[in-house]
């Protein structure tokens, strides 16, 4: 093969999606050789593991831990970032580009939140930068919303983008275990990593409604703009209810285009069991997508994991060499070209299921709905549950409550009034309700 016919990687890291690409690479060779009519071979690697690679047959001598050795190989026209972490990460990421080597990177830490940065340092060295696999793993939901729906107004984006979590809340669902047990499980199944706080807080579907919002609406978001609620305080008994009602419980990432503002949230939701993302089990992700021509669309698939990430990732180097082929790099620069406001936490609306325990005695419901109707969050049902013996003595009512589509700041109002009545107990959760359905 000529030297022409070659492009030349380096890849940074070789743990588990870092090993999934070489293994997609041998394994797919003569099948992405044909298509793209070069052949893609990995020149070096930096790995601070250098068994890793090695156990894959990548020779001990293309192994560095060292990034200059990838950074000044002139032969090295793209570097695929499978490292992790922020720093020294961005570091990497930004002085390739600015020299002039295509990035294709699976991280969404970064992109989340540098990737305005990464992509005027892609501008500055003419050079592209992907990221298909940041959100979603397998399924190519980037792409999607840059390419095949470029032509609508995208109205909403709904995600579950947490495999940990949807695994977490499926068996609690199928199975009437409690939060703390199924997290223990799902950490023996390798479903939830040894510290679970990105995964069960939300921050993880955060980063990635993030990179979603930008590319849907145009306008830069960031971590910091997600109003964040994790699934930690879900209870079987909240379940239970969800499912009353005709509901599921489910950790989501919404992105809302409301016009003159966007609305970007993560938290977990009722959802009537009639929309498309109710019946995503297990660690499964799927990607819900409203646009004004296509209207309703929902992609589904392996949102993490060895290969499904691979595949992901090489399908972007591919990308990268048909564009470097035809001399048609940077396609897709950065699509943030409005600049959107979010709107504020306190001014979103939806509904809302609340759990209360309260004293058992006459007058309670209507002092209640009271002080929600004091601060206009109005009710579409109040329904004593059960009673209950609260420290073996005083008897208790559980009380739950559906609002109609109500203002957050107004029902917090509310709320803080109510947890101060000498009449509550608790309040026990607040969920909010997504999706339509009843109430
Ligand atoms: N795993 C998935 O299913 C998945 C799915 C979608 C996206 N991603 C993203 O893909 C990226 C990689 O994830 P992963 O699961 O493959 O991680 P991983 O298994 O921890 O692999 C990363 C490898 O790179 C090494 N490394 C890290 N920093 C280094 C440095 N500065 N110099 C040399 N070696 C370094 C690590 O060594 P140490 O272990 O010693 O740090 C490790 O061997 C992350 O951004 C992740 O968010 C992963």
């Amino acid at each position: 093969m000529l030297m022409d016919d070659v492009v030349s990687i380096g890849l940074l890291g070789a743990g588990t999606v870092g090993s999934g690409v070489i293994k997609l690479l041998q394994e797919n060779a003569p099948q992405i050789t044909q298509r793209l009519g070069k052949k893609v071979v990995i020149k070096k690697v930096l790995e601070r593991h250098p068994e890793k690679p090695c156990l894959l047959g990548i020779s001990p001598d293309m192994v560095t831990d060292r990034f200059e050795d990838i950074l000044d190989d002139p032969d090295i026209q793209l570097v695929v970032e499978v490292l992790g972490g922020i720093e020294p990460t961005r570091q990497y990421l930004l002085e390739a580009l600015r020299r002039g080597k295509h990035v294709v990177t699976a991280n969404k830490d970064v992109v989340a939140a540098y990737g305005k940065e990464l992509f005027e340092a892609a501008e500055a060295g003419k050079a592209e930068f992907y990221f298909e696999a940041s959100v979603g793993g397998g399924i190519p939901v980037i792409r999607i919303l840059k390419e095949s729906l470029a032509a609508n107004k995208i109205q909403e984006v709904i995600g579950i983008v947490n495999g940990t979590t949807n695994y977490i809340l499926t068996r609690m669902s199928e199975e009437g275990a409690d939060f703390a047990t199924v997290l223990r499980a799902a950490q023996s199944a390798g479903y939830a990593e040894a510290d679970p706080t990105s995964d069960i807080e939300g921050l993880d579907a955060a980063r990635k409604i993030s990179i979603l919002a930008s590319i849907a609406f145009n306008t830069r978001v960031t971590p910091d703009n997600v109003f964040i609620e994790g699934i930690s305080r879900i209870t079987p008994e909240d379940i239970n209810y969800a499912r009353e009602f005709g509901y599921v419980v489910k950790l989501l990432a919404i992105a809302r285009d409301l016009n003159d503002e966007i609305e970007v949230r993560v938290h977990p939701a009722f959802l009537p069991h009639s929309h498309p993302l109710a019946s995503v089990r297990g660690v499964f992700n799927a990607i819900y997508i409203k646009g004004n021509a296509v209207g309703e669309t929902m992609f589904y698939g392996q949102g993490a994991g060895q290969m499904p990430t691979a595949s992901a990732v090489v399908g972007d180097v591919m990308e990268v060499i048909r564009n470097m082929k035809s001399d048609s790099a940077r396609r897709f620069a950065c699509t943030c070209f409005l600049d959107k406001k979010i709107r504020p936490k306190g001014e979103i609306r939806t509904k809302y299921y609340v759990r209360l325990i309260v004293k058992d005695k006459p007058g309670v419901m209507a002092s209640i709905a009271g002080v929600f109707g004091n601060h206009q969050v109005s009710l579409a049902s109040v329904i004593q549950k059960r009673t209950l013996e609260i420290d073996g003595q005083m008897m208790m009512a559980e009380i739950v409550v559906i609002t109609h589509e109500v203002k957050e700041q107004d029902i917090q109002d509310a709320l803080a009034v109510i947890r101060g009545l000498s009449i509550v107990h608790s309040v026990e959760n607040i969920i909010r309700v997504e999706g339509g359905g009843k109430g």
